[in-house]
């Protein structure tokens, strides 16, 4: 049975003692978590050291890579590589999120070597996905992210889609407080999971966990979450605070 997973993204944000701080009190706040559910933190990469240090305190609060380069090492400056986040114990990493795609020109052809990268080091890939605005009104919404998932992901073979989570996030709704409808949700992950239907079957397609992100609120998580498509969500300006994001947390069902 797919996981319901809630992931923070914190993004460009918190220095060394405000992250061991959240982090800290995360642990603290995080009881055991019933057998269908997964907290994560996705920390800037400097921090995840000390982060991974202080989560093993902790049963439940797992911790991922916001990005990582496709290839196994060498002359790439300021990158860091999937065997890096495997020698710190992280097992999952973020890859293809809407402010990787436009401020660093990630596209659907190069996250594919990156997915390829990261499932090859057995890091779990969460795909991060979504159209723009202009996108949604011209109606081409649909469409863009059929695309978002072939390009990137459907070279896969059915048994390693136990390694990837799908991230709908569209970026109309990213840090804007306007967050997608329940009902707009529900419609877009129908779809998403109807597309890895056609090509990889219902068993595979039951099987993959589809968070939503842009906009969770501890006012709107629960009624996006309950949305039958809808596995969590992943958590931007939310996650930075222990109380938001526990409450975000707590959402899940
Ligand atoms: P937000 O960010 O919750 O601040 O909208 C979500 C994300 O970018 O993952």
């Amino acid at each position: 049975m797919r996981k319901k997973i809630v992931a923070g993204n914190w993004k460009m944000n918190l220095d060394k003692n405000q992250a061991l701080a959240l982090t800290n009190d995360l642990v603290d706040t995080l009881g055991d978590l019933p057998e269908h559910q997964r907290v994560m933190v996705c920390p800037p990469s400097i921090h995840l050291s000390s982060v991974v240090e202080v989560a093993s305190g902790s049963k439940g609060l797992e911790v991922g890579g916001q990005n990582m380069h496709q290839a196994g090492s060498g002359a790439y400056t300021g990158e860091i590589s999937g065997a890096m986040l495997k020698s710190y114990g992280v097992n999952s990493v973020l890859l293809g999120h809407s402010e990787r795609r436009a401020y660093f020109h990630e596209d659907n052809s190069l996250l594919r070597e990156k997915v390829d990268a990261a499932l090859a080091m057995g890091i779990e890939v969460i795909y991060c996905f979504g159209e723009i605005l202009e996108e949604r009104e011209n109606e081409t919404h649909f469409d863009v992210v059929s695309s978002q998932l072939k390009e990137a992901l459907f070279h896969l073979e059915a048994s390693q889609w136990n390694g990837v989570v799908l991230a709908y996030e569209p970026v109309w709704a990213i840090g804007t407080g306007r967050t997608a409808s329940p009902e707009q949700a529900q419609e877009m992950h129908a779809h998403i999971r109807s597309v890895l239907t056609d090509t990889y079957g219902t068993e595979c397609a039951d099987g993959v966990s589809i968070l939503y992100g842009g906009s969770v609120k501890p006012d709107n998580a629960k009624e996006i979450f309950s949305q039958p498509d809808v596995d969590g969500g992943l958590i931007g300006g939310a996650s930075l605070k222990t109380e938001d994001f526990m409450a975000i947390v707590a959402a899940m069902s």
